[in-house]
């Protein structure tokens, strides 16, 4: 079985200072995540203090929201991939629907973010989704193999096989409506079996896919029923220590029961 992956991520939420706080009461709360990892996504600037409270010791994953594919040089504003990963980083989220609906970002773009990544040693997870309109224009298949094919063009098999992709429904995302599993879990299937295609092989058995959006600790056992179902990317409900450490606690006592 997959190892399952709860992910937080932060968004533009808590100071350098709130970071550190969070991290020494999550450690607290947290059960030693055996058979899980639990990984979490401060903004640019809370990255340090998270490593530093984090200490050397930790099995928690640290990761970035976003990155720029070049490794130096004047892009201002800009955070390298070389840069995540000198500051204790190991994933980073590439292709959120808030990068693509607020900032622009293209699928030519998250290729080469996701590109950028896997060169720096640092995990990907690609977020794709429909919006509501996609939905009911019958445009999900098409989109989420769009953003796949292009997000993921160039890469070999070999790479793919370790990638995250998260399946976040755009209108589901700080809703409070998730999808039900029974609207996500074809998607879920969906994506594994572009996976399949893109790497010509079997590795995208390994690839873990997540859902996103609108998750709870109360509906999080709900979509790790499935086994299509590798784990969660929460936002809201990350935000606050315990509520975090309960996901990974559901996700630590829930077995999937479908296929
Ligand atoms: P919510 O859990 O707040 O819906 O956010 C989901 C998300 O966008 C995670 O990346």
């Amino acid at each position: 079985m997959r190892t399952r992956y709860i992910i937080g991520n932060w968004k533009m939420n808590k100071t350098a200072t709130e970071a550190g706080a969070f991290v020494r009461r999550l450690m607290q709360e947290l059960p030693a995540s055996d058979g899980i990892q639990v990984g979490f996504a401060p903004p640019f600037t809370a990255l340090h203090a998270a490593r530093e409270a984090l200490g050397s010791t930790s099995t928690l994953l640290l990761g970035a929201q976003d990155l720029y594919w070049e490794e130096k040089g004047a892009f201002t504003g800009e955070v390298s991939g070389t840069m995540l990963k000198d500051l204790g980083c190991r994933f980073v989220l590439v292709g959120h629907s808030e990068r693509r609906q607020y900032f622009g970002e293209q699928d030519s773009w998250t290729n080469k973010k996701v590109l950028a990544a896997l060169r720096n040693g640092l995990q990907p997870v690609l977020c794709v989704g429909e919006t509501l309109q996609d939905r009911e224009s019958d445009q999900i298949d098409l989109v989420i193999q769009r953003q796949l094919r292009a997000g993921l063009a160039g890469i070999e098999a070999q790479s793919l096989e370790t990638m995250v992709i998260a399946y976040e429904p755009v209108w589901a995302i700080g809703t409070g409506r998730a999808a039900s599993p029974e609207q996500a879990v074809p998607v879920h299937r969906l994506i594994r079996g572009t996976m399949n295609e893109l790497s010509g092989s079997e590795a995208g058995q390994r690839v873990r896919i997540l859902y996103g959006g609108s998750v709870t600790p109360h509906n999080l056992a709900d979509f790790l029923a499935s086994e299509e179902i590798d784990g969660a990317l929460v936002g809201g409900a990350c935000l606050d220590p315990v509520s975090f450490a309960t996901l990974a606690k559901v996700a630590i006592g829930s077995k999937p029961t479908t296929a």
